[in-house]
């Protein structure tokens, strides 16, 4: 299994997830990149947003990935997140019909009930990919779909770096990271019952080196990666 530290270019501190959201989420939204995830989201051929009545959003975070889907026509999205602070922001934003604290691998939403899952930049948070999909066929109707966005694991491992944030006294935090190889999902997402659908991977490009100069040594490489998985009706 790969791991993490093997690649780890940066040495910052690293706490577990719900440490280092609630302590992320005052400046989450200014830092995180469209281009990451919902850049690719809007390159997918599969998913017919605008038909798509109920969505779980797993790992909803502030609710950007909630407002995307609202934007794009899904008529009702319930969010699922292990952070309090995180869930905090998404309330007050109002997009969500539901939202839950818990684990997204026990998320306690109703079986078979959404035409579409996602989750968008969670899975390198995960110590393994076997739970979120599973949760995801669960919640899945026959027919639905489970959308996965997040980073590359090539790129986490040319990189180096861990899911990082600045905190207000300026120190470098990281939240823990793990490395997923694409065979790793596609594994998991098959040994689940899922078909896969459609795949894209985005490669760092102009429109990413005009965000992050320092990323033009990246230039071509992948940095996020999408899974559109369909659970046959
Ligand atoms: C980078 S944020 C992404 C939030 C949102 N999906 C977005 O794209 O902006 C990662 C989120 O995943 C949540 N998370 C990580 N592991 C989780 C788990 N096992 N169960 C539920 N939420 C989790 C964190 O609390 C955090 O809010």
């Amino acid at each position: 299994m790969v791991q993490f530290a093997d690649f780890d270019a940066r040495g910052y501190p690293m706490v577990d997830v719900r440490t280092g959201y609630a302590q992320w989420v005052d400046s989450y939204e200014q830092t995180v990149e469209d281009a990451m995830d919902l850049a690719v989201l809007s390159q997918l051929a599969v998913p017919a947003w605008g038909s798509v009545s109920r969505a779980a959003d797993l790992g909803c975070g502030t609710g950007r990935t909630g407002s995307w889907l609202r934007g794009r026509g899904v008529a009702a999205v319930d969010g699922v997140d292990l952070t309090p602070e995180m869930l905090a922001v998404a309330r007050a934003k109002g997009v969500h019909d539901q939202l839950v604290e818990a684990d997204l691998s026990a998320t306690g939403l109703p079986g078979g009930a959404y035409d579409l899952v996602v989750s968008s930049l969670v899975d390198e948070h995960l110590p393994e990919l076997g739970p979120l999909y599973r949760e995801a066929w669960r919640l899945a109707r026959p027919g639905g779909l489970c959308v996965l966005v997040g980073l590359h694991p090539h790129f986490i491992m040319t990189a180096g770096m861990p899911t990082h944030f600045t905190t207000a006294t300026g120190e470098s935090v990281a939240i823990t990271t793990h490395v997923h190889l694409v065979g790793d999902h596609l594994t998991a997402g098959l040994a689940e019952g899922w078909q896969l659908a459609e795949m894209r991977e985005a490669v760092v490009d102009d429109a990413w080196v005009a965000l992050k100069p320092k990323w033009e040594r990246f230039r071509g490489h992948p940095v996020s990666a999408a899974y559109v998985w369909r659970k046959a009706a």
